[in-house]
């Protein structure tokens, strides 16, 4: 397991960039009027539920590292159970982890996935790069569209397997917006889309949390039977408010965050 969060974060950005390459233009775009680089305010992971890869075993990385759990959500009509991180040092990003409650599934779709995980090494959930280190199983196009038609969720991790599925900027440490509108317009204006489902500006002033998020890349993959093009990776953006003690509020919102994992949708 890595020894240095910096470090750990540095990997995660390159394996993600590589599979988003919106993500390098955008960073480019907000960053290039201010001096320091961009806040990261969190990452997301996906996993399954089975116990080889579950959210615990994902969340041992950063736990060495000093981070501790912080909240729970649930999403019950997309079947995923999650859990979000943060370090006692509040310059470090929040780490936000889901899993796939397999259970739920028909027992055909349990199967499959175990095919999957059965072939992650009980030693590879312990490396330094698993975060980092994609799939570790043989994937056809014809399970991927079984997994789809189940969950979009599924048939993305099945895909991309362990590496971060979005970055956020943090609105409230860029120098020159003050709004999430602000962001969106300056978006949009350089011709990125946006997430639009529950509308693009996720969550409120009132609910102390908004967020925005641009729609996955497409990237060709190399299914073992077919190439196709299916949604990588998004890049999201959260502008937090303060709460009555005058701390920026660190916790999720659960209506935005299931808004935001449509942003992967295959459409
Ligand atoms: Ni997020």
């Amino acid at each position: 397991m890595n020894t240095d969060i910096n470090t750990l974060f540095e990997n995660l950005w390159q394996a993600y960039i590589k599979v988003t390459p919106t993500a390098t233009k955008i960073h480019k775009l907000l960053g290039s009027t201010q001096q320091d680089d961009i806040i990261n305010d969190h990452i997301a992971l996906r996993t399954f539920s089975h116990p080889k890869v579950n959210i615990d075993v994902l969340a041992k990385h950063f736990e060495v590292l000093g981070y501790y759990e912080a909240e729970q959500y649930h999403f019950k009509e997309k079947k995923l159970y999650a859990k979000h991180f943060e370090h006692k040092d509040k310059t470090k990003p929040k780490v936000f982890i889901s899993e796939l409650d397999m259970s739920q599934f028909p027992l055909s779709i349990q199967n499959e996935i175990n095919h999957l995980v059965s072939q992650v090494l009980n030693d590879d959930v312990k490396t330094d790069d698993f975060l980092y280190s994609g799939r570790h199983w043989k994937l056809d196009y014809r399970t991927y569209k079984i997994l789809l038609e189940h969950s979009e969720y599924a048939a993305w991790l099945a895909v991309w397997g362990f590496i971060p599925n979005h970055f956020t900027v943090s609105i409230n440490h860029l120098k020159n917006f003050d709004t999430i509108q602000q962001v969106n317009d300056k978006l949009k204006e350089a011709g990125f889309v946006l997430n639009d489902s529950g509308g693009e500006i996720k969550g409120s002033k009132e609910v102390l949390l908004e967020q925005s998020s641009t729609i996955a890349d497409k990237v060709l993959v190399d299914f073992t039977d077919w190439e196709k093009e299916v949604p990588s990776c998004f890049y999201e953006f959260a502008l937090r408010y303060p709460k009555d003690d005058g701390e920026l509020y660190s916790g999720f919102v659960q209506a935005n965050a299931n808004d935001i994992f449509d942003s992967t949708n295959s459409r």
